[in-house]
């Protein structure tokens, strides 16, 4: 099973002090690429990582990944231990070390000792206390995602071995992957699809005849994720869907894409295709938890000369009308009225006005959302004062991030960095800010994508967390990002309530939850080039010391 290919730098990741219940666990694969490291799944070979088990009161399991090549290794201790706790970094076994007999012992013995401190690229060590306070409570986490394109399906429907795909599904939603729940689906087609596509796109078809049918290009996506829902064994997925172009025939300059919006008239037709859409998902066994009232409305009115994929302009002012006065009413009397309607679906520069602009023109129009969407592009160059003042405007929605993946700007590569930890960080670095700003969930874009960041008729090119491997579409490789993710949604379930975590300086940055089985989940993350001794102080359990590595991000989990 191991070391058949030459250029594998085989990693394994032993566990240390095993607390139990671990048996199904299985080590990242690791192989080195051109950016960094990144764990390589095949049919037959997969690393998933079982929740960890607590035994007693006052023991912790702490999962880690690092730069230098930690993937959701897994540790323990006790708190109110006076030693100085520590999470060995990996460490590059000798190729000649790696041979059968040596793997099968360290894969099932507990080998604790086989890590020294040597091995450390820091010679510093910085300290830092953590205040933990369950008392102290905020928002309740909807849970984490990503999305399902045209793109995906395509991928994953030319795997060469169906268990690959059981792999990539399972690596996702199953509670021994990242434990996702929530999913975001195109309502049609979308960038990442390999051809513009809608349901009803015959000219006139006002009575959206054909609808109570997939379209032929949904037919395999819907078979998908019906998969995924059964193997991955996820308990309550929640789908949200959104539309990125009504069909041509439907708007103001008949095309896919540009400067085109809706035409007044199909107002209601466009409502009714929402509702029939939300039908046809359910008759074919996806229930949808929610939709939003359009991808990134702004594309087709401000963005149309850099926009080339489908998209639909909409102003504030057009769509509180047509929420107000089409969509809500028409959602909120039909047999799914309790639908989760999300608003906006687009950039942070539009928040917190979008919401002003809709209530100048239809007052109390945003009454109808239940949540507000956004998409994490512009986070770096528009500050948590424009979240913070839409907040303030609309409290109590839901908030959830709707996309997010890096390649979109011309100074990013708009391609796959295989390895790379710094695009890791910095998916870190959002979800840590957003979710302090009192976001409840995060949905990624594409799960996978292909080694170019494609496919798409379009060629917009992107990186995601899985690439596949289409010269044999037998592997595929998850990069760092996804564990960045799954550190967050592994051990943070629906439900889990955010409380105070308060580091004593800037050299950890961190969240922590309660969930709903009271047990504490916090993700800790060392951004810094040097180790880091974190004294863990919890309002009831006391204190631990851990020391991490330089380059590392951790879930700590205790009762
Ligand atoms: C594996 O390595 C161990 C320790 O170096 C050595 O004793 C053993 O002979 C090796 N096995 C094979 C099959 O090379
Ligand atoms: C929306 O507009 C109405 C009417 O002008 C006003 O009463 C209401 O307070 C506004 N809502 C918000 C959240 O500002
Ligand atoms: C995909 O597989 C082929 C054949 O094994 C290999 O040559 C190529 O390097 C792989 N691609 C990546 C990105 O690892």
């Amino acid at each position: 099973m191991f070391g058949s290919r030459g250029i594998l730098a085989l990693g394994v990741l032993l566990l240390i002090s095993v607390i139990g219940g671990q048996a199904e666990s299985i080590p990242c694969k690791l192989k080195d690429a051109d950016h960094g490291k990144v764990c390589v799944c095949t049919a037959d070979y997969c690393d998933y990582l079982e929740n960890p088990i607590l035994t007693e009161d006052n023991e912790f399991a702490l999962i880690s990944s690092s730069k230098l090549g930690l993937r959701f290794a897994t540790s323990s201790g006790k708190f109110g231990t006076e030693e100085k706790f520590t999470v060995p970094d990996y460490v590059e076994p000798a190729p000649e070390a790696v041979n059968a007999t040596i793997l099968s012992r360290l894969l099932d013995k507990v080998v604790a000792s086989a890590f020294t401190l040597d091995s450390r690229e820091s010679s510093i060590t910085r300290s830092v206390t953590l205040q933990l306070d369950r008392s102290k409570t905020h928002q309740k986490m909807v849970g984490f995602g990503g999305s399902y394109t045209g793109a995906v399906t395509y991928l994953v429907e030319n795997f060469k071995q169906p268990e690959l795909a059981d792999h990539l599904y399972k690596s996702f939603y199953a509670e021994e992957g990242a434990g996702f729940n929530l999913m975001r689906v195109s309502i049609g087609g979308c960038d990442f699809d390999l051809e513009a596509w809608a349901y009803a796109e015959e000219e006139g078809n006002t009575q959206l005849s054909g609808m109570d049918e997939l379209d032929a290009r949904d037919v395999e996506r819907v078979a998908q994720i019906k998969r995924l829902v059964e193997v991955s064994g996820v308990k309550n997925l929640l789908v949200k869907g959104a539309a990125w172009s009504a069909p041509p025939w439907m708007k103001t300059n008949n095309k896919w894409t540009g400067f085109g919006r809706l035409k007044r008239d199909y107002y209601q037709t466009w409502a009714d295709y929402h509702l029939r859409w939300i039908k046809l998902m359910e008759d074919n066994g996806i229930p949808i938890w929610a939709i939003s009232t359009g991808n990134e409305p702004l594309n087709g009115i401000f963005f149309m000369f850099f926009v080339k994929f489908m998209s639909m302009g909409w102003t504030p002012q057009t769509q509180a009308i047509w929420l107000n006065d089409y969509l809500g009413p028409a959602i909120r009397n039909s047999e799914f009225k309790d639908i989760i309607l999300f608003g906006n679906d687009d950039q942070r520069y539009s928040f917190p006005h979008w919401f002003k602009m809709m209530n100048y023109t239809r007052p109390n129009s945003i009454d109808y959302l239940d949540g507000l969407a956004l998409h994490w592009y512009w986070d770096e160059i528009f500050g948590n004062s424009f979240i913070e003042q839409t907040k303030a405007y609309v409290p109590d929605k839901i908030m959830i991030v709707s996309e997010s993946c890096i390649g979109d700007k011309p100074w990013q590569a708009a391609a796959p960095l295989l390895g790379s930890w710094e695009r890791a960080e910095k998916y870190v670095r959002d979800y840590l800010a957003n979710i302090k700003l009192g976001f409840h969930g995060w949905i990624d874009w594409n799960i996978c994508l292909d080694e170019a960041g494609g496919p798409n008729y379009v060629d917009n090119t992107v990186d995601a967390p899985v690439i596949v491997n289409t010269t044999t579409f037998d592997e595929f490789y998850k990069q760092p990002m996804f564990y960045g993710i799954g550190h967050f949604s592994k051990l943070v379930p629906e439900g889990s309530l955010r409380i105070d975590a308060i580091p004593s300086n800037v050299n950890l940055d961190t969240v922590a939850f309660l969930r709903p089985d009271n047990k504490i989940a916090a993700v800790l993350f060392n951004s810094g080039r040097a180790d880091l001794d974190i004294s863990v102080v919890d309002s009831v359990r006391g204190k631990f010391t851990v020391n991490i590595p330089a380059k590392s991000i951790h879930t700590l989990l205790y009762n």
